[in-house]
C-alpha cells in the first residue's frame, strides 16, 4: 500500500532583512503565535491560524511573506535566518488542487485583512520605483549630522526638530514618502540592543538642498523616548546609524496633473514637506493641486510654521488648524475638511486625486468620517470610492 501523499502548507514567515523588530505583530497576534529571540521575530506554524490580524499593522511589510512547504520551518530555523529562504521546488506537490485552494484561501484572507484599512495598499501607478531595505541593523549606513534645528517655538512644550543627515560617499536613495530606520546606540536593561525607530523622510529625493547626498527628518522629543531623545540631542558632526529605506506604497505620484490632498498632524507633516519640495523643484507650474490640512495645538507648536508661511498659494493651498488657541474654538483637520466639503467632493470625482493621511492614529477615523459625510452631502458614496482609490494607489494612511 502506498503511504498517503502529504500535501504542502503555506507557511507564514517574517522577512528578517526587512523587519525592524518593533514587535507590533507580536502584540497584535491574538493567539501568541508570534514570538522573538535576540535575532528574529518569527511565526509558529503550529499555532498560526491565518487570522491575519498582524498583517495590516506591520509598518514595513516584512510580515507578508509566505512559502509553500512540505515540512514547516521550525522556530529554531527561523531564529537562525539572516534572510528568507527561497521557495523550494516541491515537484508535483505544489501544483495540487489542495495547494491551489490554500493559495486562494490565503489571498482572500489577506485581502480581508486589509479591508479595515480600505483595501490592500498600492503605490500610485505613476510613482517611481523605490529602493527598499538597502541597509539593515547588521549593515547600517553611517550618516553624519549636518544640522539639528528646532522648528517649533522655544518655550512651548513641543520640541520638534529638523535634523539633516549626510551620507557622504554612501548611496542612500529615497523617494518622497519613504521612511528610514534609526538605530539608537546602547542596549536595553536586558542587554538587547535598543529597537530601531522609523522616521519619514522630510526632504525630496535629491536631498535637503538639490543634489546634496543628504536627507532631513522631523523628530518630536517624546518624554522617555530613547530614539527621539537621542536624535533631538545630536550635534553637528555626530555619527548616526541608518537602516532602510522603507516603504513601497506611500509614495508621491510622478504626475504633474495629480491633485494631492495631504492631511496631517504634528510630525506627520514630514512626508508632505518632501512632496511639496519635489513638486516645487521638479514640476514647477504643475496643473495638479497640492492641498495641505495640518493640525497642531497652536501656531507655535506647528512644525515648520515659519517656512510654510513662505510657500506660495500657487504651489500649495494651506489649511493650518489649531486645537488649543486660547479664546478660539478647537479645530481639527477633519473639521476644516467639512468646511471645504464642496471643493473636496469635486476632487473626489477625479481619478487624478490622491489622498494621504499621516500623523496621530485617532485622526484616521475622524478624517474617514469627514470624507464619508462630505460624499453623502454631495451625492457620492465614500464606501464605493475609498476602495477604488486604495486599490489604485490613490489613498494612503500612515498613522502611529
Ligand atoms: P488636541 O491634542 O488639542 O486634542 P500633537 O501636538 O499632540 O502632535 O497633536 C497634533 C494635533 O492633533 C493637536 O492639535 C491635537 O489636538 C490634534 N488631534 C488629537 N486627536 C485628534 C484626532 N482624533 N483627530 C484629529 N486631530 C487630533
Amino acid at each position: 500500500m502506498n503511504a498517503p501523499q502529504k500535501t504542502p502548507i503555506k507557511q507564514h514567515l517574517i522577512d528578517p532583512e526587512i523587519c525592524i523588530r518593533c514587535y507590533t505583530c507580536e502584540e497584535m497576534c491574538p493567539i501568541d503565535a508570534i514570538t522573538h529571540d535576540d535575532n528574529n521575530v518569527v511565526v509558529d506554524a503550529a499555532k498560526c491560524n491565518y487570522c491575519m490580524d498582524c498583517i495590516a499593522p506591520c509598518p514595513t511589510g516584512s510580515i507578508d511573506n509566505w512559502r509553500m512547504v512540505m515540512e514547516p520551518y521550525s522556530l529554531q530555523d527561523q531564529f537562525s535566518w539572516d534572510e528568507l529562504p527561497e521557495q523550494q521546488d516541491l515537484g508535483e506537490a505544489d501544483t495540487g488542487a489542495l495547494a491551489e485552494a490554500m493559495e486562494d484561501e490565503i489571498s482572500s484572507l489577506l485581502a480581508r485583512a486589509h479591508e479595515g484599512t480600505g483595501g490592500k495598499p498600492a503605490a500610485p501607478a505613476s510613482a517611481d520605483k523605490p529602493s527598499i531595505n538597502l541597509y539593515s541593523r547588521t549593515r547600517p549606513a553611517v550618516a553624519r549630522v549636518q544640522g539639528n534645528y528646532r522648528i517649533t517655538d522655544e518655550g512651548t512644550g513641543s520640541d520638534v526638530r529638523h535634523i539633516i543627515l549626510s551620507f557622504g560617499e554612501q548611496v542612500f536613495p529615497v523617494l518622497e514618502g519613504q521612511s528610514v530606520g534609526i538605530v539608537p546606540p546602547g542596549t536595553k536593561p536586558d542587554g538587547r540592543p535598543h529597537d530601531i525607530r522609523l522616521y519619514s523622510v522630510a526632504s525630496a529625493r535629491d536631498g535637503e538642498k538639490r543634489n546634496a547626498n543628504n536627507l532631513a527628518l522631523t523628530v518630536k522629543r517624546e518624554e522617555g523616548g530613547v530614539c527621539s531623545n537621542y536624535l533631538c540631542d545630536l550635534k553637528k558632526g555626530d555619527e548616526v546609524q541608518v537602516t532602510g529605506p522603507f516603504g513601497g506604497t506611500f509614495l508621491m505620484p510622478n504626475d504633474p496633473s495629480a491633485n494631492i490632498v495631504m492631511i496631517c498632524t504634528g510630525t506627520g507633516s514630514a512626508p508632505f514637506r518632501a512632496f511639496t519640495e519635489r513638486r516645487r523643484r521638479a514640476m514647477p507650474g504643475a496643473p495638479g493641486k497640492l492641498i495641505l490640512y495640518f493640525g497642531a495645538r497652536t501656531p507655535g507648536e506647528l512644525p515648520y510654521f515659519g517656512p510654510l508661511k513662505k510657500v506660495p498659494p500657487a504651489l500649495m493651498e494651506q489649511h493650518l488648524v489649531y486645537s488649543r488657541v486660547p479664546d478660539s474654538p478647537k479645530e481639527y483637520v477633519q473639521d476644516r475638511m467639512r468646511v471645504n466639503g464642496e471643493a473636496l467632493s469635486g476632487l473626489l470625482t477625479s481619478d487624478r486625486t490622491h489622498i494621504y493621511i499621516c500623523g496621530l492614529k485617532g485622526m484616521e477615523t475622524g478624517v474617514d468620517e469627514a470624507l464619508a459625510d462630505i460624499c453623502r452631502k454631495h451625492g457620492l458614496d465614500w464606501a464605493t470610492i475609498k476602495p477604488v482609490m486604495r486599490a489604485s494607489g490613490r489613498y494612503h494612511v500612515e498613522t502611529y
